[in-house]
């Protein structure tokens, strides 16, 4: 699994925390940034790094900001993302199981590193486990090929 990560200024440290995990879990990664100190836009971030997994350079994506809200709008315009807003560690299993979502995003205002890193972790060993859930992913991405 080969991810990619990206945060702007209000996310740095989890970035750099779920890095060190990933390390740790031998998990394939590469960081788009920010290398900011001062205030960057998150849609410069989130939006090629949604694109990146889209077109399948990219397995998956992790993305950090300040709440991790503008980070998973941005990521979810791009056609064939299913980015997941998290913050606690069931939803971070269950988005995966159930949405198979490709996206991650966490926003460092709102949690601290310790649980951000369990929840990439949930996130990064749990799997999809298809059946009805499949159909429900086909409808969205039915409605996303009739709309676009
Ligand atoms: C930046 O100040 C902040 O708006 C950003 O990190 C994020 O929280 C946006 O959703």
């Amino acid at each position: 699994m080969k991810v990619a990560i990206a945060s702007d200024h209000g996310g740095i440290n989890i970035r750099e925390e779920i890095k060190s995990l990933m390390n740790e879990l031998g998990i394939e990664f590469e960081d788009f940034g920010c290398e900011c100190d001062t205030s960057v836009d998150y849609p410069d971030y989130a939006l090629p790094v949604a694109e990146k997994v889209a077109n399948g350079e990219f397995d998956r994506g992790i993305l950090v900001c300040g709440t991790g809200i503008g980070m998973s709008i941005a990521a979810n315009k791009v056609k064939g993302i299913r980015c997941a807003l998290v913050h606690d560690v069931f939803s971070a299993k269950v988005t995966r199981q159930h949405n198979d979502s490709n996206i991650l995003a966490m926003g460092e205002r709102v949690i601290g590193p310790g649980l951000a890193r369990e929840i990439a972790k949930a996130w990064l060993t749990s799997e999809f486990e298809a059946g009805r859930h499949a159909n429900r992913i086909g409808k969205i991405s039915d409605y996303e090929e009739k709309n676009r």
